[in-house]
């Protein structure tokens, strides 16, 4: 039986029962469990293999309840928070004593945000807690975009995936923390730089590869395919490189009109919200494919684009 269900007062009574229940979000579905309840927070990093110095985004139902949350808010971020939530913006505070060390992987910040889809909303204002929600994959593999997804994922460690179609931005929220109350962005993501630009001036990003990264969205290899993914400039010329391989491609608009390879185009209309909600549906899709490789076509570095790239890089690393 499928355990995709649109019941959400069955999530309530799943939740407040220290079990997890995905759920949609505008950006990707989440693994959701009680922030409170150590069974469920420590269900969620063994569900997914997760490391535990890798902290989890809190979720919570609307601007009031961060002051449950956190200490203390750069005025920055309550610019950030009032321009943005609900949405895909997590912005990483000063914790509350009340948040447990595992949620933050022993950090004296949490992650929060306030997610942007009618039906996570509903349920949150529901929930007398808020939820800890990591996205609904194996640590490592390409983050879920439809209820499917986790269902393929988890269907035997999971009793229920909340129904909410596809999610509309399709990839991770943006991450920003303060050093010297400066927002510093930590991850690119669903909410484009130029449009946080817009509200607090120019920001530094801090979401390079490193050894010991402070949001480890920032792993080299991250939102990966199990077929070996190589990102380009000039698909065709790489396709003809591989020629005689079963050759998956993505590319953002342009059709190679070549029937030898397994082709699938982001956007027709060259729409960079439209190529970030199919990307990881696109990924996922040709993974099925039993493809040698799959070749990516490179984004300019614009906008959603520079978010784009920044997962199709991720995705390279082997
Ligand atoms: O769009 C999203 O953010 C989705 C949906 C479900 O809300 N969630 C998501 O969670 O992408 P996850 O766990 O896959 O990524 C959370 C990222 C990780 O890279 C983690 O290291 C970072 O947030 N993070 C969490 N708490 C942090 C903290 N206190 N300081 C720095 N980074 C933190
Ligand atoms: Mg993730």
């Amino acid at each position: 039986m499928s355990i995709i269900s649109k019941d959400i007062q069955k999530a309530v009574q799943l939740l407040t029962e220290d079990q997890l229940v995905a759920i949609p979000t505008e950006t990707v579905y989440g693994l959701a469990g009680n922030i409170f309840s150590e069974k469920a927070i420590k269900s969620i990093f063994s569900t997914k293999k997760r490391p535990f110095f890798n902290p989890l985004i809190v979720h919570i139902p609307s601007i009031a309840s961060l002051s449950d949350i956190v200490t203390h808010v750069p005025e920055k971020a309550k610019l950030l928070a009032a321009a943005f939530w609900p949405g895909s913006l997590t912005l990483v505070l000063k914790k509350s004593k009340t948040i447990p060390d595992i949620i933050t992987a022993g950090k004296d910040t949490v992650a929060v945000r306030v997610p942007n889809h009618p039906i996570t909303l509903e349920l949150l204002k529901k929930l007398p807690f808020p939820i800890a929600a990591p996205s609904a994959n194996p640590f490592g593999s390409i983050s879920p975009t439809k209820p499917a997804h986790v269902e393929n994922y988890f269907k035997n460690s999971i009793k229920m995936v909340l129904d909410g179609g596809s999610c509309v931005n399709g990839i991770e929220s943006t991450i920003i923390g303060f050093e010297n109350e400066e927002p510093v962005i930590y991850r690119l993501g669903a909410l484009p730089l130029e449009e946080i630009e817009a509200v607090v001036g120019a920001i530094s990003i801090k979401n390079k590869k490193e050894e010991k990264p402070d949001a480890p969205g920032m792993l080299a290899r991250h939102y990966a395919p199990k077929t070996s993914t190589f990102l380009v400039d000039d698909v065709a010329a790489e396709v003809e490189k591989n020629t005689g391989k079963k050759i998956g491609v993505l590319v953002f608009k342009s059709s190679l009109n070549n029937e030898n390879i397994t082709e699938i185009i982001l956007s027709k209309n060259g729409s960079l919200q439209e190529a970030a909600a199919n990307l990881y549906a696109a990924m996922h899709e040709l993974d099925t494919k039993n493809l040698d490789i799959i070749i990516a076509e490179r984004f300019s570095e614009f906008g959603l684009g520079k978010s784009i790239n920044d997962r199709l890089q991720r995705a390279t690393f082997k």
